[in-house]
């Protein structure tokens, strides 16, 4: 069980194709629709043009998240089958607990029901007003929590971070010479940890490297500050690792994991992407920390023996902390993302590069140049790519950001529409068709227009809120699609 089996990845086709393999059977399946193309666009209507409000019913293809939507595999479905049911003491956590224990190597494990709550709980715990954050780069509940207890976000990412176009292999890193400038400028005393977020999600799940971390902990053991590592996405980082920093080309995933997480204190994990299940984690070997955060885990999510999850949920964590060591289960979504960036690239499609993990990310900014980013290009993008193929990605530009204390958008660093692909759920024709619609949409791009708002919420806008085209395009879209396409899906 601890050794997972992994089969060398480098599978060569004699035909010379480089394309994705399989190393998987699917088992249990899922019918999909494709709805023609006026209902998708009612549905898009529906939905205020925000891809959060469709209904599954309505959508071919979601690529929304890989959050809690990985497939299982039959280890898990059936560790799910002997879960122990008991408020305290359960046997389904001793054995999350070990499987934690063995693949982090922290001696400490506390259950949350999901990322955001130990977002919740290690901001309660730690962060204290005016204190400041370092971290390479934020994500949206991350930055939510830790600004609601009064602290500020300083996003310290190297020159290379937001370059769409690029071939440097970690572009998550952290800056340690902003790193250190920023200490300089307040004092370490002000900061309660330096967040380092493993596939940095936002700007396009790129990954960081294990030189990065040593730099980064020697900096902090410097200064006496705690490391923290966001490790929702850690098993693609390890992976990623392996791939490109020639140091740990024949290391093991386990033995990369265990490298990494022993360069940081805490570690805190959304399950929903680390094991396709919900809930998650905070870990630390440090008893000092363990004990900040077990009093409020208790009040805010649940004993510490489930954390707000259920106890199926823990059974499936466990199992998936394992798997999470084992190449062909990790490589197999950033193997089909490569695939599709690939071939958009080749044909000039604007698309973040290196690929990544989590998904594959359309710079929307390039893609339609025409729509400012106060029309928010990357949720246009999504809307029109929903309505002219049923796929639904999720907008990670403006609409995701916030406003100011004068009530204007603060402008996202960069606009896209992410294509998630979740674990082992997609087949390489879906992967296909997702292309094929991007070139039809990238040839026709000018028809496509911008959002505005009709109903803006203050927090978290973007999973809520309404909007509205800022003329008749969708249209002028679903015209053009039936002339092209004549009575296809
Ligand atoms: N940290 C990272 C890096 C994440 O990607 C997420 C979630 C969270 C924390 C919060 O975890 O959803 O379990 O509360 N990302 C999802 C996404 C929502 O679609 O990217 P959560």
């Amino acid at each position: 069980m601890n050794e997972a089996p992994t089969t060398p990845m480098k599978v060569k086709f004699y035909s010379g194709e480089d394309i994705p393999l399989e190393l998987h059977k699917v088992r249990i399946v899922q019918k999909l629709y494709l709805r023609p193309i006026d209902e998708r666009r009612k549905a898009m209507e529906a939905a205020g043009f925000n891809t959060f409000q469709l209904s599954t019913p309505d959508v071919f293809l979601d690529m929304l998240t890989d959050s809690g939507t990985n497939a299982m595999s039959d280890n898990q479905v059936s560790s799910m089958l002997r879960a122990d049911d008991a408020y305290a003491g359960s046997q389904s956590f001793a054995r999350m607990e070990t499987a934690v224990r063995e693949v982090f190597g922290t001696q400490y494990v506390i259950p949350v029901h999901q990322g955001r709550a130990a977002e919740n709980v290690i901001s309660k715990a730690f962060i204290k007003p005016g204190d400041v954050i370092p971290m390479n780069y934020h994500f949206t509940t991350t930055k939510a929590h830790m600004e609601m207890n009064g602290g500020r976000i300083f996003e310290l990412y190297t020159d290379e971070a937001l370059i769409i176009k690029s071939s440097h292999p970690f572009k998550g890193n952290l800056d340690v010479t902003k790193l250190k400038g920023l200490i300089k400028e307040y004092g370490a005393a002000r900061i309660p940890f330096i967040r380092l977020e493993a596939s940095t999600n936002l700007i396009g799940g790129q990954p960081f490297s294990i030189a990065n971390m040593r730099e980064v902990r020697k900096v902090a053991d410097q200064h006496g500050i705690i490391v923290l590592l966001d490790a929702s996405l850690i098993g693609e980082n390890a992976w990623f690792i392996k791939q490109r920093e020639a140091k740990f080309k024949n290391s093991s995933i386990k033995d990369i994991l265990l490298t990494m997480c022993g360069l940081v204190d805490i570690i805190y994990f959304s399950s929903r992407k680390v094991s396709s299940t919900r809930g998650g984690a905070i870990c630390t070997s440090r008893k000092d920390l363990f004990l900040k955060v077990r009093d409020l885990v208790v009040l805010y999510e649940g004993f510490v023996t489930y954390g707000g999850m259920s106890v199926r949920e823990i059974e499936a964590l466990a199992i998936g902390m394992y798997e999470t060591t084992d190449e062909t289960v990790i490589s197999q979504s950033p193997s089909f993302i490569a695939y599709l960036v690939n071939e958009l690239d080749k044909r000039g499609i604007p698309v973040i590069t290196p690929p990544g993990a989590l998904g594959c990310h359309v710079d929307a900014r390039g893609f339609l140049p025409h729509v400012s980013q106060t029309e928010y290009p990357a949720g246009a993008l999504a809307a029109a790519l929903f309505i002219i193929s049923g796929v639904r990605g999720m907008e990670r530009g403006t609409i995701s950001s916030v406003r100011d204390d004068k009530g204007n958008d603060i402008l996202a660093d960069v606009e896209l529409l992410r294509l998630a692909f979740p674990r082992r759920v997609f087949t390489l024709s879906q992967t296909k068709f997702v292309l094929d619609r991007l070139i039809w949409l990238y040839k026709n791009r000018g028809l496509v227009g911008g959002l505005k708002f009709v109903d803006e919420p203050t927090v978290l806008r973007f999973f809520m809120g309404r909007l509205a085209p800022t003329s008749n395009w969708p249209e002028r879209l679903v015209r053009q699609f039936k002339k092209d396409f004549g009575d296809s899906l």
